[in-house]
Formats: structure tokens, sequence, C-alpha cells
């Protein structure tokens, strides 16, 4: 059977991945330890054991604890370098990494050693590994629009070290509306747009997230299939649905992998793209969602999968000169 190889060995994009959703317990506790930080856990294992979800927000609680551990730029470099290698061995030929500065910032840690710790990895692993990168810096929805103003202000003396924003974290009760004034000013700006919309929150979400923040993405998106018209009008217009299969078993947004509609999507034309999401946190990598995509889903093949390979690469940001070199 071909199909396993053709999944590993197909160049892809990866689209959706939280650089925080990286760290891995390993290096959880070896930052700890390097920066003189207290865990809740007395161990790798008894920490990875919590990472038992019920819900998304079950899944931010611990997301946000883990992150406690990042304070210096090297830290930053470190999490980012071990995510660019795994992705490379994946095949990952280009990523796009969102960061969550506000996570990061609220507990002291200057903007710049963010920026610059992730910064400086994309250019080692271009370096290194040949894999181009860009970052995305996402707004935490459940805090409020004038955080988020806040943080592009903040932002823009580093403007030429990220592509574009998006918005993540609590998704119920936190509209994309919410930030209406935000993304209007980071479109001003000829920031890229992005937002997570119908992961766990309603498919109104999906059509607020396009049709007020004008996103040319949407994050996740699984949802879409509760209004058959939105799903005829992602097909339309050909909106790149950046969907995480374990993130939604893990989070409980499907119950199995049998259950999850990317397949449907993907027979119904929409540009839908695999992705990690945590991949620490969720059980694996691009090339593991891969593998739990089409195990889970057997009516899929190698038209699926080359398909699946060319929505990532077109959905990506990339010049058209680098996409070109991919197909
Ligand atoms: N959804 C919302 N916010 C997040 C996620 C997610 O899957 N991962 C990290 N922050
Ligand atoms: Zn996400």
């Amino acid at each position: 059977d071909e199909l396993p190889r053709l999944l590993r060995d197909m160049p892809k994009c990866e689209l959706h991945i939280h650089i925080e959703g990286s760290l891995e317990p390993e290096l959880i506790f070896a930052l700890a330890q390097r920066n003189g930080v207290a865990l809740a856990y007395p161990s790798v294992e008894a920490l990875r054991d919590a990472y038992a979800f019920t819900d998304l927000q079950s899944f931010l609680d611990i997301y946000y604890a883990g992150a406690s551990v990042l304070l210096k730029e090297e830290d930053f470099f470190d999490m980012a370098m071990a995510y660019f290698r795994k992705a490379a061995a994946d095949n990952v030929v280009h990523a796009e990494l969102f960061f969550d500065p506000q996570t990061h910032t609220d507990r002291g840690v200057p903007f710049k050693t963010v920026i610059d710790g992730l910064t400086r990895a994309s250019e080692t692993a271009q370096r290194e590994l040949g894999l181009s990168s860009a970052l995305i810096l996402c707004f935490l929805r459940h805090l409020s629009e004038e955080a988020a103003l806040a943080t592009l202000e903040e932002a823009l003396p580093y403007r030429d070290q990220f592509i574009g924003v998006g918005l993540d974290s609590s998704e119920r009760g936190h509209p994309p509306e919410k930030f209406a004034r935000v993304f209007a000013r980071c479109r001003e700006l000829g920031l890229h747009l992005v937002a997570h919309a119908g992961e766990e929150g309603p498919a109104e979400y999906i059509e607020t997230a396009l049709d007020l923040l004008k996103v040319e993405r949407i994050d996740h998106g699984v949802r879409c299939v509760e209004k058959p018209a939105l799903v005829e009008r992602l097909a339309a217009e050909q909106v790149p649905l950046t969907v995480c299969p374990l993130s939604n078993i893990k989070l409980c947004v499907f119950s199995s992998m049998d259950q999850h509609n990317i397949g449907a999507l993907l027979e119904a034309g929409l540009k839908v793209t695999v992705n990690s999401d945590d991949p620490a946190y969720f059980g694996g990598y691009m090339n593991e969602n891969f593998d739990a995509v089409f195990n889970g889903l057997p009516q899929l093949g190698p038209r699926h999968a080359y398909q699946l390979a060319l929505n990532s690469i077109e959905a990506s940001f990339a010049s058209d000169e680098a996409k070109s070199a991919w197909v």
C-alpha cells in the first residue's frame, strides 16, 4: 500500500499550529528547571497524564499553565526549533506559526523577547532545515478588544517580523464582532487576517469572521455544516479551512475520527487543510494527523491526500514563486 508513504513524503504546509502548543512535557520540565519556575505537577508523566480534556476550556487552562515556563528569548527559540525539527521530519516545507503574545506580556515577559526568539528560530530553520516559516500574532478573545489594541501597538515596532493576525482562545461568548475595530486597523496595516471560528462556537461566527473581520482563512470551521448555505458559500469562495483532526477528537468536537467531517467537506469542494493545532497536547504532529484521518476515514485515498497537500500550499501566505516550487 503506497498511501502511508505518500502521506509521509508529500510536501505540505502547516497553517494552524500554536507554537506554545508544541511545548512537550519534557521541555516544560527542562525550562522550569532552567528558569527556576515551580510546576503544579511532580513529573513529566504526571503532567502528561493530566492531558485528558473534555472541551476547549479544559485544554486552555493547562496550555496556559505550560506556557508559564517561557521567560527568556532562548526559551522561545528552543521551543520553536524543536517544532521546526518535527515539522521538517514530516516534510512540512512551510509553516505559519501562531503565537499568543498576551500570554507572555501579561506575565511580564517583553514582547521583544517573544518575537526575537521566534524570529531567530525561523531564520535558523530556513538556514539549517530548508524550512520556510512566518509568524501570525493571535489576540486572546477572552480578553478585551482594548487589550488587543494595546498588544497591536506594542507589536508595531516589530511589524516586519510577523505577517498577520489571528484570534484564538475561548470561542463561545466571544464572537468575532468583539474584535471588529482591531481587525479593521490590522487590515489598514496590510496584515493578513485569520480567525478561529466554528470550532466550538456556532456557524454564525464563521460568517461574522468573514463579513465583519474580513478574514482570509477560517481556523477550524468544522461547524459550518450546521448551515448548508454557508457550506455552499465556503466552497464557492474557496475559503481555506485549517482543520485540526486530532485536536477535534481530543477536545470532543467529534467523538471519534470516523465521525469527523473533513472527508465530507473535501468531497463538497471546500478548500480544507490538515494541521496539528497544539501537537504536544493532542497526540501528534502533521503526519500523525494525516495518518489518523486516513485510518479513520477509509473512503479517503491518494486523490484526497494530494488535494489536501495542494490546498495547504495554495492556502498559505507564501509567495507565488515559493508555491510553484512546492507543487
Ligand atoms: N482553539 C482556540 N484557541 C487555542 C487553540 C484552539 O484549538 N489552541 C490554542 N489556543
Ligand atoms: Zn487553534
